[in-house]
């Protein structure tokens, strides 16, 4: 045994010095990060791999302000592809797989379609992939009666106005409005469908310009993969779907198991981007580097819902944690994640000073209304429920996802919790949160003197302050107004 006699710190243990800043606005500054070889984001900001945080209309939010959500593995390894497929296949430049429905079809079967894949619209083909029409809402919904064939209520195909396979983004846009439609069916010399462009995409493309994209035009997301042989397969379906990285998801990761598996999952999916974690040390982030991951999230213990502290004994406080890792990350080559802890836009500052490449955030992104679940009222007040993965909910859900069936109440009691079930109050559309801490963050920067994350790492300077420190950091001797 031995002890570490140096003191472990974190957030609110540090403020950051202010120094000279030649940076006329905190608009100035760039708040740009590389998360993976492949993955740049304008903002470094995750939303967190938890059933009470992420699924698609998260990610979607994300993408869009210029982050990126990463689609929790708590649910099954098709539901799971199907979200990653939502957030794929939420706005493009051009939808290369557009979804299709055959011409001798029922109506139901397209209107099932359309609900399952959130669509508006849906392209009619002939069998061997020529385009025969399309059918959208407009079409059905006043429609007397649905039991019809698709072919009855579709606009046919002599009446659409088409693009060319590689018709360009100026043109496109002005044939959509030259014919003041929504939808452009591309077609080959074939009259084979080959993509879709619509009107609302290249709207979207204007109103997000530093939206979280692939080369493609897509919204970028990741997706979260356990430790479990199954895991592979389930790596192979959200691949598939298009998530642009796996995010290996363990408490332990600094483990034999999350080795392997970072090991399992390269030599699977050699081109795949592997973010692996948690770990806290920086041995921990050295093995997974090795192993073959290019991001690493560093986090053990300093969730708001966790209790693995307590429950376990281990952990590391967060600031500290990020400070030692950021050596090895950048010794390896790799990034680094700050992930839990994280309550204020200061606190943001303070993790990416301390080097890391961005954020995961959870319970501040837990209460607004992407968030997986509904509001409840409580005392007259809106709230979101947040909950631990390790909590004893969550563990019961997931024996219920594997099993397929209800858990018996008797077998609860084999679950040891690491996390708690809780709520936070409502906090309205994730982009309004994200910009109040991203606009403290560009302050933040300002500070330093940095005009980009990079240089506030360089310059960064961190003071120890005391408990009188923390409370005259807080609003003090006023009754602060609601
Ligand atoms: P925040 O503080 O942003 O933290 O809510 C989110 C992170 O907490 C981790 N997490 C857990 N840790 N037991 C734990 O020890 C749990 O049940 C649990 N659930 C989530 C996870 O790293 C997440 O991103």
């Amino acid at each position: 045994m031995k002890i570490r006699e140096s003191l472990a710190l974190t957030f609110d243990d540090v403020l950051m010095v202010p120094q000279y800043s030649g940076i006329c606005s905190r608009n100035a500054v760039s708040t740009t990060t590389r998360i993976t070889p492949t993955i740049e984001c304008a903002i470094p900001i995750l939303s967190a791999n938890m059933d009470t945080v992420t699924e698609a209309s998260m990610a979607v939010m994300m993408a869009r302000t210029g982050g990126l959500g990463i689609i929790h593995r708590f649910l099954s390894p098709e539901r799971q592809a199907a979200e990653i497929s939502r957030v794929k296949r939420s706005e493009s430049y051009v939808v290369s797989e557009p979804l299709t429905v055959s011409v001798e079809a029922d109506l139901s079967t397209a209107l099932d379609r359309m609900k399952e894949a959130h669509v508006s619209s849906v392209i009619v083909v002939h069998g061997d992939g020529r385009l025969a029409g399309i059918l959208t809402n407009r079409d059905l919904s006043l429609a007397p009666d649905k039991a019809g064939k698709v072919s009855d209520l579709m606009t046919p195909a002599d009446k659409l106005v088409v693009g060319e396979e590689d018709i360009t983004l100026a043109e496109a846009r002005k044939r959509l409005h030259q014919h003041r439609v929504e939808k452009l069916p591309l077609v080959n010399k074939g009259q084979k469908v080959v993509g879709l462009i619509t009107a609302q995409d290249i709207l979207k493309l204007q109103k997000d310009p530093q939206a979280t994209k692939d080369d493609r035009g897509r919204l970028r997301v990741g997706a979260a993969v356990g430790v479990r042989a199954s895991d592979i397969e389930r790596a192979g379906a959200c691949l598939e779907a298009g998530a642009d990285v796996l995010v290996l998801d363990i408490a332990h990761g600094h483990s034999k198991l999350g080795i392997d598996t970072v090991k399992a999952l390269k030599k699977s999916f050699p081109d795949a981007e592997i973010m692996a974690g948690n770990v806290a040390t920086p041995e921990g982030v050295r093995d997974l580097a090795k192993a073959g991951a290019v991001s690493v999230k560093v986090g053990v213990g300093s969730g708001s819902i966790c209790t693995t502290r307590i429950v376990t004994g281990a952990g590391f406080p967060q600031l500290s944690a990020v400070l030692a890792c950021s050596e090895a990350a950048r010794e390896c080559g790799v990034t680094i994640i700050s992930d839990g802890g994280i309550r204020t836009s200061g606190d943001i500052t303070k993790a990416l000073a301390a080097g890391s490449h961005a954020v995961m955030l959870g319970s501040l992104l837990a209460g607004t209304t992407e968030s997986p679940g509904a509001a409840v009222v409580r005392d007259g007040r809106r709230y979101k429920v947040v909950r631990g993965m390790a909590s004893l909910s969550a563990n019961v859900g997931r024996m219920e996802v594997d099993s397929g069936a209800e858990v018996d109440p008797q077998d609860w009691e084999r679950v040891v919790p690491e996390g708690v079930e809780a709520v936070v109050p409502y906090r309205g559309p994730v982009r309004d949160i994200l910009h109040l801490l991203v606009g403290g963050l560009r302050s933040g920067l300002t500070y330093s003197g940095a005009s980009n994350l990079e240089e506030l790492r360089e310059r960064a300077e961190f003071v120890r302050i005391t408990g009188a420190g923390i409370a005259e950091s807080r609003h003090h001797d006023v009754d602060k107004l609601k």
